[in-house]
């Protein structure tokens, strides 16, 4: 078993943490979701002196980023540019450690990924097939992944993508998209053939079931399946119980890495499958800058793998990437995959599109040098099992009631306390004046981090942070109870005892939660003198008699509520700018003026452009009554083409009006979307032209 807590034989942790896409800033649900959770492992296990590597970059590839040029009016390499630099920025605000950040448009992992797809090819993992597929016919493109979206097939979300739907976690292929739309034009796809590599999941079924639900590879012990979380698991039985279908592997895009076949021009690698080789070329990026060997991490039986990511990633890191991994042959598979669930922000789903997010370079900059308060919030609520929510009102208590009045206050008390009663220098405790009280304090301040660790590498961070802020609240309550500011009017030996092991409980304090909020961390090391800090200097005596402590910067300023007000206000107005404005209500109106209206179902069997008029198409529609000319002020919206063949609802007793020499003699109906679109109003399939609409 290659669980480090049911071994004690040293090893090697090769962590890596999702890359995120170079679309778009980085909001907290990303770092709550899979950096902090890298970071507060990474840096725990290096504390402890455990030779870890956590490498992380940007995901430069995909639909995701030339959408998002598309829609600025950009190339994609500037997207990611851009992005790349400046989620680099957002995450150095955070002090996230990443041993090496990369990136997948370097040449590096271009060479990388295309080596690895040949291996693949060489010993056969692909099937190469030439069949129909999705295409925009007005975008002249294939329809992949977030080209296409749909209907979710197997939760019924809208807004399902081509290759997975976000809701629901599913895995799917283009053609399973109930309704599907073209996300370039709208248009629905027509099918045309092209040639694909796809990956034969099915074939994988067996392995991957023993793998993830006995913990078995290659038929050894690989993992206890108990650490992994339930949720993780639960995914993955329910897709494997539900067949695993073939994948395509490649893609008909510009942009990515080239597939490496001779033929093959004009196709990439598709995104996850050369995204998770990132992870490999950031390691080798890191050895080559280090002179270390990256198969060390990656190949070495005492090395484990650990995957940090959110949840939508989890069919990606538990069953395709190891598929890829023992297809290739040599390579490790992942010992855990610890994803975490979504985090909310008051009330609602957090969302780039609508501005609903807390956006990483915006709180620090209204926030400078409050790096550690954002994460210790984000640690306490993380999403480790389901679903959170960060709340303004929730981050100021925190901040108030637990890091200010609790950690800040007590290292504070500790400090001048032994400024004013011993120049700053620790005092010394003599047994003889020891009582019950100290020999707790004591005992609890031993086992102390030995069980925060172990939470630790069982990633419930939320509750490894309870019991390390445990330990200032236990601090706390020994110095209320001892009172050390009368024992010192007539005690003074006691006092000394007292304060010998609060400063102790400081210095622990400053190891234990280091993980979690390091500048603070430094802060309290910095005024107790700590010099290079390890997990196992965490110790009742780690600060001696004698020591002169430093002087403590302050360690938190509370919140006001004021802040909760204007953070909240922020919010509000965004969510006023992108929501679409309600019509008022018109008038009421008599079921006799409703009756008036004659509505029926129509068919347009031909349409043109009206001369020398921008927004008018000439619509001749059969109606059961006749066929007639309609006018529609549609032309900006839709080409003559579009609409020949729609079924639509028409107004056909509205008085004829004559427009540019022509007489229109009714009126389609038409929707007009929140985002200024118009759509038709199309009556159900299994209607025909002439059916009356009451
Ligand atoms: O979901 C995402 O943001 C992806 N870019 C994650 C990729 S993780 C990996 F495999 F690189
Ligand atoms: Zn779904």
């Amino acid at each position: 078993m290659a669980d480090p807590l049911l071994t004690s034989s040293p090893h090697r942790l090769m962590m890596t943490s999702a890359l995120p896409y170079a679309n778009g800033p980085i909001h907290i649900g990303h770092v709550a979701g899979a950096y902090l959770p890298g970071d507060i492992r990474a840096r725990y296990e290096r504390l402890a002196g455990n030779d870890v590597l956590w490498v992380c970059g940007s995901d430069e590839h995909g639909a995701a980023i030339t959408l998002r040029a598309k829609k600025d009016g950009l190339t994609p390499r500037d997207i990611v540019d851009r992005y790349h630099g400046e989620m680099q920025t957002a995450f150095e605000g955070l002090d996230l450690s990443f041993d090496h950040y990369s990136r997948t448009s370097s040449p590096k992992h271009h060479q990388n990924a295309q080596d690895f797809f040949k291996t693949l090819l060489d010993k056969g993992s692909f099937e190469v097939k030439t069949e129909a597929q999705f295409y925009d016919p007005e975008a002249h493109q294939f329809l992949a992944d977030r080209y296409i979206i749909g209907t979710c097939p197997k939760c019924t979300a809208d807004g399902a993508y081509g290759d997975q739907c976000e809701k629901c976690g599913s895995a799917l292929s283009p053609t399973d998209l109930i309704q599907p739309k073209s996300t370039l034009s709208g248009a629905t796809p027509i099918l045309k053939d092209t040639t694909l590599w796809y990956l034969p999941m099915g074939r994988h079924e067996e392995w991957l079931r023993d793998y993830i639900e006995k913990g078995l590879f290659e038929g050894q012990p690989h993992h206890d399946p108990q650490t992994w979380k339930a949720h993780v698991t639960g995914q993955c039985r329910s897709w494997i119980d539900g067949g695993l279908q073939s994948r395509a592997m490649t893609r008909d895009l510009d942009w990515g890495v080239s597939v490496p076949v001779e033929g093959a021009e004009g196709k990439v690698l598709y995104v996850w499958l050369d995204a998770p080789i990132g992870y490999i070329t950031a390691t080798m990026e890191w050895a080559e800058k280090n002179g270390k060997d990256w198969r060390d991490w990656w190949q070495s039986k005492d090395a484990e793998l650990v995957h940090y990511i959110g949840k939508d990633n989890i069919v990606f890191h538990c069953l395709i990437f190891p598929i890829l991994l023992r297809e290739h042959g040599g390579y490790n598979l992942p010992t855990n995959v610890p994803a975490n669930a979504f985090m909310n922000l008051e009330g609602d789903k957090i969302s780039t599109s609508r501005n609903w997010a807390v956006w990483v370079s915006e709180y620090l900059e209204q926030f400078p040098g409050k790096s550690d308060e954002m994460r210790y919030v984000l640690a306490s609520i993380m999403p480790e099992q389901k679903d959170s929510e960060f709340t303004w009102t929730d981050y100021r208590e925190r901040i108030n009631n637990e890091l200010a009045d609790v950690l800040g206050n007590f290292i504070n008390r500790v400090v001048v306390l032994t400024q004013k009663y011993y120049q700053g220098q620790v005092p010394v405790a003599l047994v003889s004046a020891s009582e019950t009280a100290d020999d707790a304090i004591i005992e609890a301040l031993q086992l102390a981090p030995e069980r925060i660790g172990a939470l630790i590498q069982r990633n419930r961070f939320r509750e490894a942070l309870h019991e390390a802020m445990g330990v200032a609240r236990l601090g706390n309550k020994y110095m209320t109870e001892q009172e050390p500011w009368k024992l010192q009017k007539n005690n003074p030996e006691r006092t000394a005892v007292v304060l010998h092991h609060c400063i102790q409980v400081a210095g622990i304090c400053s190891v234990v939660l280091e993980p979690f909020i390091p500048r603070t961390a430094k802060k309290i090391q910095g005024a107790f003198g700590v010099e290079n800090a390890a997990w196992s200097s965490a110790a009742a005596d780690m600060i001696p008699a004698g020591r002169t402590l430093n002087p403590l910067p302050i360690l938190f300023e509370k919140v006001d509520e004021s802040v909760v007000q204007a953070q909240l206000e922020k919010l509000q107005a965004s969510r006023a700018k992108t929501e679409p404005t309600v019509q008022p209500i018109k008038e009421e109106m008599t079921f006799d003026d409703f009756q008036k209206l004659d509505l029926r179902v129509g068919e347009v069997i031909a349409c043109e452009r009206v001369p020398k008029a921008n927004k008018l198409l000439n619509l001749t529609i059969r109606t059961g009554l006749d066929e007639r000319t309609v006018l529609s002020g549609i032309a900006e919206h839709f080409e003559p083409e579009q609409v020949v063949g729609r079924r639509v609802t028409v107004l056909v007793n509205l008085a004829p009006r004559t427009m540019r020499g022509i007489e229109s003699q009714g009126m389609v109906l038409m929707a007009e979307t929140a985002d200024g679109g118009l759509r038709f109003v199309t009556p159900e399939e299994g209607t025909a032209a002439g059916d009356v609409i009451s």
